[in-house]
């Protein structure tokens, strides 16, 4: 019954998007893009499910050498295909979805025993946070419970940040990159789910010693920021997988918009919106952002426009924007909202978006990993498409509501 409402609201979408483009109008319906979007990534992801669905440990990665490239849980981005799935299931509430966010879930469980780095909020509150927000399983909340413990080993008191990695010690002595403020949420969620406040009490002091001490005064960030193990200071601030160590990441703006976007709806502090509108504004109205609104992997590689786009990035920033767009009711947050349509808009075009079928059944085309290390150049990325996903639903929800 569920698919074949789902096969009614595709030919509905094409019905539609006839007519319009018989009226010689130059715009699709936005509710027609997303409703195309959330198409795609379904087709895309059942079929993906059905590819990896034997191969025991196995979650997408993404393309190396023209072929599937997959990882097991310890991956940072093991967690990102099931909670696409969980957001799928949730448009579509079909057995099927949820008996592949179900597997694709359980492959990601021993990430909470992980502690030699941060990404376990990344791993777990995408995977079974999605999860157990739908279904309530109280196994899921157990799994989070003990990972959430897990990602507080990593944090230190008299510093007051969560270490993100434990590699280059000759370098760092206590390394934090902007993606960690990612991984806060997950702390956030468990204080609610659990009732200890430890959790809520490490991710605001992370948010806000990051706060003070990765950000340059135009509101681009840094990627790296190690502290002194003594004083708690910072002794560099470096980037690992932007252009250069004075350049903004793409990837890395985009978690910081992010970030604190999420943290401003987890605790009401309103420093982090007033920092998350600084952070848009500058991406909003930086010269090198393209047309399109899909970012180059770094706003200030040399090179661009000769370089390659990061969707990825894109999708955090217009899920975030998304978000954002909410929480400012003036002209700010419509041009929040105006951006994040765009690049919408774009990812869901053919440019980006791929056929069934094809980019080995990832929704996007077009992702950068790390161009510095040639790790993952131009592909498609798990965590491009579970953003796009997350962005597409929060855009559906809020027009719904209108
Ligand atoms: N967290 C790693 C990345 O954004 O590439």
């Amino acid at each position: 019954m569920r698919n074949m409402s789902c096969k009614v609201m595709a030919s509905a979408v094409t019905v539609v998007s006839m007519l319009f483009f018989s009226c010689g109008m130059k715009e699709e319906p936005l509710e027609v893009v997303i409703e195309k979007g959330l198409t795609r990534a379904t087709e895309q992801a059942l079929l993906m499910a059905k590819v990896l669905e034997t191969e025991e440990g196995k979650l997408p990665k993404s393309i190396k050498d023209g072929q599937l490239e997959t990882s097991g849980y310890g991956w940072w981005c093991s967690g990102f295909y099931p909670g696409e799935l969980w957001y799928l299931y949730e448009n579509t509430p079909t057995p099927e979805l949820k008996r592949y966010a179900e597997l694709y879930t359980a492959r990601v469980e021993s990430a909470k025993n992980v502690t030699n780095n941060h990404d376990v909020g990344f791993m777990l509150n995408c995977s079974f946070g999605n999860g157990y927000r739908l279904t309530k399983n109280p196994a899921y909340k157990e799994v989070m419970l003990t990972g959430a413990h897990s990602l507080a080993t990593r944090y230190k008191e008299h510093i007051g940040l969560i270490r993100s990695w434990d590699f280059n010690k000759q370098k760092w002595q206590y390394p934090v990159i902007i993606d960690n403020m990612m991984n806060l949420e997950f702390l956030t969620v468990v204080s609610r789910l659990s009732g200890d406040d430890t959790f809520r009490k490490i991710a605001v002091s992370h948010a806000d010693k990051t706060m003070e001490h990765h950000f340059r005064p135009d509101y681009s960030c840094y990627h790296v920021v190690s502290y002194d193990t003594i004083s708690g200071l910072p002794h560099v601030k470096q980037t690992h997988q932007g252009w250069a160590d004075e350049s903004a990441w793409s990837r890395g703006q985009a978690w910081a918009l992010y970030g604190y976007t999420m943290m401003y709806r987890e605790t009401g502090k309103k420093e982090y919106l007033g920092l998350a509108n600084k952070i848009a504004a500058y991406l909003m109205n930086h010269p090198n952002m393209p047309e399109d609104k899909v970012p180059y992997w770094d706003f200030d590689m040399p090179e661009i426009p000769n370089t390659t786009r990061d969707a990825s990035a894109a999708a955090i920033i217009a899920s975030a924007l998304v978000e954002l767009s909410t929480v400012n009711r003036d002209t700010f947050g419509q041009k929040c909202w105006d951006m994040a349509e765009q690049q919408v808009r774009s990812l869901t075009s053919s440019a980006y978006l791929a056929e069934a079928g094809e980019n080995c059944n990832f929704a996007l085309k077009h992702s950068t990993g790390h161009f510095r290390g040639n790790i993952e150049v131009d592909v498609p990325l798990t965590y491009a498409d579970y953003y796009y996903v997350e962005a597409l639903m929060r855009m559906k929800r809020l027009l719904d509501k209108k």
